[in-house]
């Protein structure tokens, strides 16, 4: 019995604060369609920048093999991101093996929706359950500004309406709100999806990488949309679907349905947070705002063992001291390395 209990701590480890492996967010690529000033800004992500070739990337057989593993460390749900995921060629194929695996209970992608509506019918028919999609702003002059200049609002909203048809349910989406720049534009949103079963959520602008020139100004309190948002469409507190659950959901009280916060600046969620993360290049990141990684496609493509890439993978788990949202405010700018990894290159 107690041989029995020592194999379960040691096939689902813990990290320093105690916090178990849950959930693999996997960056299928590194390029994006779009170049949203807080995430990929034009200055920097121009036509001469560097992406990742082709080869540098994950393979789809490397992908699997590494999502095995994580599987067997416990984590049981799977989100795709990127960039932009549906820029990889034939993602679906890769959402047909990992909905396969034996262990993976959720397969979800977040996407920001242009390629969505030529996609969503395949994605579904190879298992992928759930989609978000990333919008800030119905307001067409808002939307291009806040996606870098591209005018896609349509191709967005069409891409919204093909994965309702296609059934990848619950649809979320997600809006980055900033303060003066689309804070006035919310209510909108909440009208357009209120009763459609979309669920809407409004993510605080958060320091990830180093080039989005994010400052406190920017960033709008969830509990001050909350009560925006409350004195036209009364809400309620809905109880968490799962311990470490990002957003915070609220129902309508007449019924229409959901909206969530993810307030990762005002209420960090560090004490719950069971997420790991993989780099499209194969790198192993236990933080969204962690600065190094431990590299697995160096031992994956020079032969090493399940069972050696399991115990580099465990023994980083277990090491784990991140809790980067809950430290912000008491960090000063010279106590945090200043490269933190980008937001396109990790997918969130
Ligand atoms: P659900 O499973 O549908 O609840 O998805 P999710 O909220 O885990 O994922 P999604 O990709 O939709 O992320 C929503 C927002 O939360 C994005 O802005 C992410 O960057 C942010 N986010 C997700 N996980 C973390 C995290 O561990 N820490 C912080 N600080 N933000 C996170
Ligand atoms: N702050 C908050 N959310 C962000 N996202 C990208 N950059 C930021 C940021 N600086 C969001 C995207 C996408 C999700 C994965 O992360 O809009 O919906
Ligand atoms: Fe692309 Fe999403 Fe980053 Fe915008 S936030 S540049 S859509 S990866
Ligand atoms: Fe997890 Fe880091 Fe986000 Fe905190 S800041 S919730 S530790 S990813």
């Amino acid at each position: 019995m107690t041989a029995k209990i020592t194999d379960l701590q040691q096939a689902r480890p813990r990290d320093m604060l105690g916090r178990p492996l849950h959930d693999l967010r996997i960056s299928v690529m590194d390029r994006c369609n779009f170049r949203c000033p807080y995430c990929m800004p034009r200055e920097t992500f121009h036509e001469h920048y560097r992406f990742l070739r082709s080869s540098e990337r994950l393979s789809f057989d490397e992908i699997v093999r590494i999502t095995r593993l994580f599987v067997q460390l416990g984590v049981r749900k799977v989100r795709l991101t990127g960039g932009e995921p549906l820029l990889r060629a034939n993602l679906a194929e890769l959402v047909g093996d990992l909905t396969s695996i034996e262990g993976v209970e959720d397969v979800a992608l977040t996407t920001n929706g242009v390629l969505l509506a030529q996609h969503a019918a395949e994605l579904k028919a190879n298992g992928l359950h759930r989609i978000t999609v990333s919008l800030d702003s119905l307001d067409a002059a808002i939307f291009t500004q806040m996606s870098g200049g591209f005018a896609e609002l349509e191709r967005v909203l069409e891409g919204i309406s093909a994965a309702v048809a296609a059934g990848l349910t619950p649809i979320k989406i997600n809006t980055v709100v900033q303060r003066g720049i689309n804070d006035h534009t919310v209510l909108d949103l909440v009208e357009r999806f209120r009763g459609t079963g979309v669920i809407v959520r409004f993510i605080e602008y958060m320091d990830v990488g180093n080039r989005n020139h994010w400052s406190m100004d920017r960033v709008v309190p969830s509990r001050e949309l909350l009560a925006r948002i409350h004195a036209r469409w009364p809400v309620h507190p809905v109880q968490g679907r799962y311990r470490g659950e990002v957003a915070e959901r609220y129902a309508f009280d007449d019924g229409a349905g959901e909206i969530g916060f993810i307030s990762s600046v005002t209420n960090p969620f560090c004490g719950d947070c069971t997420r790991a993360r993989l780099s499209s290049e194969g790198v192993f990141y236990t933080c969204l705002f962690a600065s190094t990684g431990v590299d697995l496609r160096g031992p994956l493509r020079s032969g090493a063992s399940d069972e050696a890439l399991l115990e580099l993978i465990r023994s980083t788990w277990q090491q784990r001291t991140d809790r980067y949202s809950e430290l912000r405010s008491s960090l000063r700018n010279n106590e945090y390395p200043l490269k933190k990894i980008e937001m396109y290159y990790i997918g969130g």
